[in-house]
């Protein structure tokens, strides 16, 4: 059949295997991945509790890691190493905006993540970093509540940030109240996880609902960090908003290697009011590209409003239309890698 799922998992398998080879395995994973705490026992207890700082790059990673951990076994099924599984996409996507600056404070008014100052502060400010929050703290807490970390859900609490803490939510039962639709979705995904009669395109579809609902709530509320970024960051942040809104209806698989693959073209560094893509400089020819085609996609969305994400999601209804845009992606990222 020619839109049979084994096909791209045989590219990833190939792809693992010529990265095993040509480069260097650790580059896949975000910084500061083995560093980072993987147990609960690496962090802080206090009253019985795990306190944990959201607002600290190591800490806030180790919650991905802990929740890889403990999910590991659930798409043992899908791969071996723990490659397939889905949740991979927010932690190396989480590197990256670590690796690239976009977690420090725009306002420049701290040295809260700069290289030379806290380093591996996360600044309140960062539009970055608080759309993360909503997409690590959300789903981290919600597997606690599930019962997949293995800890009673009053167990663990979170630090807030020095500022603009009702935007936040730091327990179980905080993150309910104050986001209940997330918190519902991320749920319900877990429990679809745990389901030994999910399929992978089934869990894709839980997970990309319980995405798309966090990030939802996170761009109304965050909306005001644009204005600390030049014009071009922020058209970026703009955009790059938009096309994850895209991703979602063909349920892009966010696994390790694609995910990994597929940011690997996203800019480099943050970006300066004087560039211009797709003519930057220091970025590649591909990067100069997505970067122009994602300026372009936020321009056709304005001009024809919804429509064209209403078409969007409609084509994408269909399998056959879903797997082939899939395909394409994969062989332009090849093409190009
Ligand atoms: C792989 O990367 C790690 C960390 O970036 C580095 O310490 C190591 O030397 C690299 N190994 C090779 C073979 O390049
Ligand atoms: C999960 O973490 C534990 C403790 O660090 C480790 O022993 C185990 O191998 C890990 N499991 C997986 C699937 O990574
Ligand atoms: C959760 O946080 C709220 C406020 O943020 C607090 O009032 C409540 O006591 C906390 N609950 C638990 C179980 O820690």
């Amino acid at each position: 059949m020619a839109f049979d799922l084994s096909w791209p998992y045989l590219i990833v398998g190939c792809i693992f295997a010529s990265l095993a080879r040509a480069s260097n395995i650790s580059d896949v994973y975000p910084p500061l991945w083995k560093e980072s705490p993987g147990q609960f026992s690496d962090y802080k207890i206090e009253n019985g509790k795990y306190i944990i700082n959201f607002w600290h790059y190591p800490e806030r990673l180790g919650t991905y890691k802990i929740l890889l951990n403990k999910t590991a076994k659930y798409f043992a099924k899908f791969s071996p190493e723990n490659e397939q599984n889905i949740l991979w996409g927010l932690p190396v996507h989480h590197g990256w905006q670590y690796q690239t600056g976009r977690l420090a404070d725009p306002t420049e008014s701290t040295d809260c993540g700069r290289k030379s100052g806290d380093h591996l502060c996360i600044s309140v400010d960062s539009w970055w970093a608080d759309l993360n929050y909503y997409l690590s703290a959300m789903p981290f807490l919600a597997a606690v509540d599930s019962g997949i970390m293995g800890i009673p859900s009053d167990k663990v609490t979170f630090l807030p940030p020095p500022k603009d803490q009702m935007n936040f939510c730091y327990n179980v039962s905080s993150c309910h109240s104050s986001f209940p639709e997330a918190m519902k979705k991320w749920n319900e995904f877990y429990q679809h996880v745990k389901s030994h009669s999910s399929s992978f395109d089934d869990l894709l579809e839980y997970l990309w609902a319980a995405h798309v609902s966090s990030l939802e709530i996170a761009r109304k509320n965050f909306h005001n960090r644009l204005k600390y970024y030049s014009k071009q960051e922020a058209d970026f942040e703009r955009s790059w908003a938009l096309f994850v809104d895209y991703l979602a209806p063909p349920l892009f698989p966010t696994t390790l290697i694609r995910t990994y693959e597929f940011q690997k073209e996203l800019p480099k560094r943050m970006l300066m009011n004087e560039d211009r893509a797709p003519f930057i400089r220091d970025f590649s020819g591909f990067q100069n590209t997505v970067l122009f085609a994602l300026s372009v996609l936020h321009k056709v969305h304005k001009y024809t409003g919804t429509l064209s994400f209403v078409l969007w999601k409609t084509l994408m209804k269909s399998t056959v239309a879903r797997k082939l845009f899939l395909e394409i992606l994969e062989f332009i990222l090849h093409s190009f890698n």
